[in-house]
């Protein structure tokens, strides 16, 4: 009898689960939330608000005004649009299925987050890790040389890094992006609130960068919600349209090269 084991893949069966570890009796600081639970007030607030909410209905397919307010608050550039997940995890998760063309590649610095390997395994990509020097910081020089090698489709820069708590030096930074020129760059900011900087100001200054931001470390980690803001398509091209889960809003194209009003789109090189 045919089982589960025998049609998933084995390199799917051979990976091991993300580990959390059961924090009971513990004061739980690993997964990097804010222990102090919403104060009374806004609870009971959020709660009124929440009844009004019609569960019965699918999501708005494009939530403007939600994504207005993530634009301001968040200081989203305005040649900048946005795509939203359930969780910068899936978000992650999409950029590597949309770039699991045959052969295709993902880089990152290493040791860095833990889902950007497992998501590009999951999606059949191959994972390059490229290991920073020993003070944390960026091996440029083997960065351009990884990229120059292996012309990843997706490279990530964690800004600040996790678990290493860096911030890159801006100029290995731009280098990167400069030689990544047929990749797709994502700064992944889960951990701005920490920091004093942001890439997310230039988000429109080029072609190949987005920018990844979760609210899940300020303290809404089970709200499940990170915004992507990223440039604006120049011109309209050829579309390809997905829907994931119940969180969904449209996005421009990576450098131009796509474009759908009020569909969510896949970045440049996504599919065959
Ligand atoms: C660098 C980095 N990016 C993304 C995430 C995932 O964030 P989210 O809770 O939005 O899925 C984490 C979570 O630890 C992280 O460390």
């Amino acid at each position: 009898m045919t089982t589960p084991q025998d049609i998933i893949r084995r390199d799917v069966l051979a990976m091991t689960s993300y580990p959390v570890p059961d924090a009971t009796g513990y004061i739980k600081l690993d997964a990097m939330e804010n222990p102090f639970p919403l104060p009374p007030v806004l609870a009971a607030h959020l709660g009124e608000h929440l009844a009004g909410v019609a569960l019965n209905r699918y999501p708005a397919p494009r939530p403007e005004a939600l994504i207005e307010k993530i634009k301001r608050v968040m200081g989203v550039p305005a040649g900048c649009d946005v795509l939203l997940g359930n969780g910068s995890d899936e978000i992650i998760s999409m950029v590597s299925v949309a770039c699991a063309k045959p052969g295709a590649k993902v880089l990152a610095p290493m040791p860095g987050f833990v889902m950007y390997q497992m998501s590009a395994k999951l999606a059949n990509l191959d994972f390059i890790g490229v290991p920073l020097k020993s003070d944390f910081t960026l091996d440029t020089e083997a960065m351009l040389a990884a990229i120059a090698e292996h012309e990843p489709a997706v490279v990530y820069l964690a800004y600040p890094n996790n678990p290493t708590g860096t911030l890159y030096d801006d100029a290995d930074m731009e280098r990167i992006i400069a030689a990544a020129n047929k990749s797709l760059v994502v700064i992944d900011e889960a951990y701005q609130p920490f920091a004093q900087q942001s890439w997310l100001p230039r988000a429109d200054a080029f072609d190949n960068v987005v920018v990844m931001r979760t609210v899940s470390k300020l303290g809404l980690a089970g709200i499940r919600f990170p915004a992507r803001p990223r440039r604006r398509a120049r011109r309209p091209g050829r579309a390809t349209a997905r829907r994931t889960h119940e969180t969904r809003a449209g996005c421009g194209p990576i450098a131009g090269r796509r474009s759908v009003p009020e569909r969510r789109q896949l970045p440049a090189g996504a599919g065959a």
